[in-house]
């Protein structure tokens, strides 16, 4: 089938946002007419950023999904320290495993806990049908229900688990295998959704494979996970299937267009989440694209969300 292109990756500048220079000035210039202690608190999370004492300032971004956690001062000062030190620090690394052990200054531990027990909270349909405001699930099932018995599922960053058992009750001849990167995710998980057919693994995107002798039959599933990854681990992750005789990928994942670029194939959208052209980095790796769109989520124009895309590829490794 014939595969659109999405967007054309733009090379801009990760400081400037792929603003020009003018353009730049005269929207700080703006910004400080509109509020003048904006320089001020520039400079006072930009001086901790710099030059606070690393522990503490790991301290304080520990806090990011734990907001009682943060004391006064650190409410104060938070989101304009996270932003400079995503800029100043994070974004600014070069080492992929140090980048992603910086992420989980943030992400790790307690917070991530928090972030699986807020999906357990989360209503499965809010405004539309399922199928419309979940795309992944029918293109999930579209896929395993024709997967032979015995075939292993791996689940990338499953966090609550909630995705995970919700599968392996729907296909009990399959083995699935949820996987996080963090050791107190998965405990939960493991506690709160047990299945037969399921079993649970601390395990990076990054090193997949290594979660199952298995490799045979493998059915790989991310739902708003890889957009976590670093670009050079995806690219690690996608060329490592090749070793597999028959593997199928299926990905959904947030998706904007605009946003500076990260490596070849990335943009940063926010935070420690990227937009990964996935089928670049899949086609990129010898994969075979067996279906690809891009959907909007959010009709509202005037939302905030409203530039985000959900973006969903099914490949596989050819000549099977
Ligand atoms: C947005 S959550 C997934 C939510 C899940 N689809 C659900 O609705 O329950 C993303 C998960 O990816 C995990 N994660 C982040 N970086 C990862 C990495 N490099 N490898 C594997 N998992 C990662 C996080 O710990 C988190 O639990």
């Amino acid at each position: 089938m014939p595969v659109p292109e999405v967007g054309t990756p733009r090379e801009r500048d990760v400081f400037t946002q792929g603003r020009g220079l003018m353009s730049t000035v005269v929207r700080r210039f703006l910004l400080i007419l509109k509020n003048p202690l904006l320089p001020v608190a520039r400079a006072v999370s930009l001086w901790i950023a710099l030059t606070y004492d690393r522990e503490k300032l790991h301290r304080l971004l520990g806090t990011m999904y734990c907001k009682p956690a943060r004391g006064k001062f650190g409410s104060l000062v938070f989101g304009a320290v996270l932003a400079r030190w995503f800029r100043t620090v994070y974004l600014r690394e070069k080492d992929p495993d140090v980048r992603e052990a910086l992420k989980d200054v943030c992400m790790a531990g307690p917070g991530g806990v928090g972030w699986a027990e807020h999906y357990d909270r989360m209503p499965i349909v809010r405004s539309r049908r399922f199928d419309e405001e979940f795309p992944f699930f029918p293109t999930v099932d579209s896929v395993l229900e024709n997967a032979a018995d015995g075939a292993v599922v791996i689940h990338i960053g499953c966090s609550s688990g909630r995705e995970t058992a919700y599968f392996a009750q729907r296909y009990p001849k399959l083995s699935f295998i949820g996987t996080d990167i963090d050791g107190p995710i998965v405990s939960r998980a493991e506690r709160v959704y047990q299945r037969d057919n399921l079993l649970y693994k601390v395990a990076r995107a990054r090193d997949i494979l290594l979660v199952t002798d298995d490799v045979q039959k493998l059915f790989i599933l991310s739902h708003g996970s890889l957009q976590y990854v670093q670009p050079e681990h995806l690219e690690m992750m996608f060329k490592s299937l090749r070793n597999c005789p028959d593997a199928t990928i299926i990905v959904c994942e947030p998706w904007r267009e605009d946003g500076p670029s990260v490596g070849r194939h990335s943009r940063w959208r926010g935070n420690f989440s990227f937009s990964h052209d996935y089928r670049l980095y899949s086609e990129q790796a010898g994969l075979e694209t067996m279906s690809f769109r891009t959907v909007q989520t959010v009709h509202d124009p005037n939302s905030r969300l409203f530039k985000n895309r959900l973006y969903i590829l099914v490949s596989k490794v050819p000549g099977l």
